[in-house]
């Protein structure tokens, strides 16, 4: 196994989209990031410098850290952030996990421009479960904002509105020609007749679940969050933001050019094929460039799902399974019931009306078992809990909601004020937990992809309505149910997931819609040293941002 030295150096770039050049934060002056490709079994060692005005830290997402949990990046979860002028070298070792995961800053909204693919390709020596693709083509779906996305989210909390929605979808950083001033930068992904590429599709859109298609296509679908999978065929697939997505794609259609198209599932703003659509380009190289009289070709148009398409959505999760049959635990030593949803709150009296710009003189918030969750600010929660600070956070987060009703309801928010807190729930090393992400509406029914660090668990059953123990314990899938980091839960309907907490340290847990961990859709999980020689946590190193 091979270590890879990587330099980041964060700073602001110039950076020009849709007609308008603005200062965005990025990582070596680029836009998506560096992609890093590394083996599994490789070991990462990357020195990140902070040269711009904002705290920053890079979350390897989806990367187990096995006892290296002060590389995981969240800021205040597992380090206090680089400062300007600053330096942190994250070191950690890829684990058993094949495929594709990505990077991304875990501060404040930088994630917007701050972020890039990490491939893990199979251990040397072993190959891919399918056949060797001709070529790998990373697709990074993401959101751009004309302008300062800190800015966007600093505005939504001093008001309590929602926060503006972004000015662009983009691949690989363009939106693409159904934008203004972008047809001539959309990105062009080559194909040779007959060829087979993987396409490693990674939502790092802050606030979007996608669709994502090529027209006149089939993709196979191979991996998802860095696990192989049972390889299945669809036209479409649906990524919530954190996820990705590994699809074999072949050049078996008429040489000609192609749309690759990301559309948003569940957003109000959504018609067909419209400036809501962000494009690239599949082009086979015979394509014929213009017709008889010399006018250029338009590529082909794809047909995509409505943005409400929760069917189409819904039978594409449905058909993931692991490649091979998996232990999963059957034993379940944690059962526990976290309900996800946004809310509304009432403003605190000091804050100015024409300030409180929510729904009728509230604000947003949103919650995991009524509890709204909020960052320290002089510690990590993992230096806390390693030096036994005091004060930091509390150990009370609940086992399950305070009180029950039919989640999928309206109900009067008055039955659901979230109280806010930083409160973690204590896991023994090695114990089998079991969740229940179950889905409200309190105020609106969203779609939450809820990401858990450290970790990969498995989707054993997923629903709509209200999860009823007695009847959908009989559908949970314990053989081969699909592995990951994200699990998307359904709007109106819950997910269950099982993990053993055999990695020691603290992991939150949160809604990957950037939004959402704004108001507070997170908690975090204090997964404490076992008793053997390779049970516990390292010692941090050296240089450690402290606070
Ligand atoms: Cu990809 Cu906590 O995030």
């Amino acid at each position: 196994s091979k270590v890879h030295y990587h330099d980041f150096l964060v700073q602001a770039t110039p950076v020009k989209r849709l007609c308008k050049t603005h200062n965005a934060i990025t990582v070596n002056g680029q836009f998506p990031g560096p992609t890093l490709e590394v083996n599994n079994g490789d070991t990462l060692v990357v020195k990140v410098t902070n040269r711009a005005r904002y705290n920053v830290t890079i979350h390897w997402h989806g990367v187990r850290q096995i006892r290296t949990g002060w590389a995981d990046g969240p800021e205040f979860v597992t380090q206090c952030p680089i400062r300007p002028g600053a330096s942190y070298t994250y070191r950690f070792t890829i684990q058993g996990q094949e495929g594709t995961l990505w990077w991304h800053a875990h501060s404040s909204w930088l994630r917007a421009t701050v972020y890039g693919a990490l491939i893990i390709h199979p251990k040397p020596g072993t190959t891919y479960p399918f056949t060797k693709p001709a070529r790998e083509t990373p697709i990074l779906l993401g959101e751009w904002w004309d302008t300062n996305p800190v800015d966007v989210v600093r505005q939504a909390t001093r008001t309590g509105a929602a926060p503006n929605v972004s000015d662009a979808y983009t691949i690989n950083g363009q939106p693409g020609d159904l934008y203004n001033c972008s047809s001539k930068d959309t990105v062009i992904v080559p194909i040779d007749s007959g060829e087979t590429h993987l396409l490693r599709v990674i939502n790092a859109a802050l606030n979007q679940e996608l669709f994502f298609t090529v027209a006149n296509h089939q993709f196979t679908v191979v991996g998802a969050d860095a696990a192989y999978v049972k390889p299945f065929s669809t036209s479409v697939i649906m990524l919530g933001p954190g996820q990705t997505t590994d699809v074999l794609i072949k050049g078996d259609q008429s040489p000609a050019r192609y749309y690759m198209a990301g559309t948003p599932y569940q957003s109000a703003q959504n018609a067909p094929f419209d400036n809501t659509t962000t494009t690239a380009i599949l082009e086979y190289k015979t394509a014929p460039c213009c017709t008889s009289k010399g006018a250029k070709i338009a590529p082909v148009s794809p047909s995509l799902p409505a943005f409400n398409d929760t069917p189409t959505a819904t039978a594409f999760a449905s058909k993931f399974r692991s490649l091979r049959r998996v232990e999963v635990p059957k034993h379940i030593d944690e059962n526990l019931f976290f309900t996800v949803g946004l809310g509304l709150q009432n403003c605190p009296r000091n804050f100015r009306s024409r300030r409180c710009q929510g729904p009728n003189g509230t604000r947003f918030t949103s919650s995991m078992n009524n509890v709204s969750f909020v960052l320290p600010s002089n510690f990590s929660l993992l230096q806390a809990h390693k030096q036994r600070i005091p004060n930091v956070f509390t150990t009370d987060f609940p086992a399950s909601p305070p009180l029950k009703f039919d989640y999928t309801g309206n109900v009067s928010r008055s039955l659901w004020q979230p109280q806010t807190g930083t409160k973690l729930y204590r896991l023994k090393y090695g114990s089998t937990v079991q969740i229940v992400l179950q889905g409200t509406s309190i105020f609106a029914a969203e779609n939450h992809p809820i990401h858990l660090h450290g970790y990969d668990f498995y989707i054993v059953a997923e629903g709509f309505g209200n999860f009823n123990p007695r009847t959908d314990t009989a559908k949970f899938n314990l053989v081969d149910p699909p592995q990951r980091n994200t699990v998307g839960v359904p709007v109106n309907g819950w997910a269950v997931i099982r993990f053993v907490a055999d990695n020691p340290g603290v992991w939150i847990m949160h809604c990957h819609l950037d939004v959402h961990i704004t108001w507070g859709l997170a908690m975090a999980f204090l997964v404490e040293d076992g008793v053997g020689e390779l049970e516990s946590i390292e010692p941090p190193p050296a240089d450690y941002p402290v606070c």
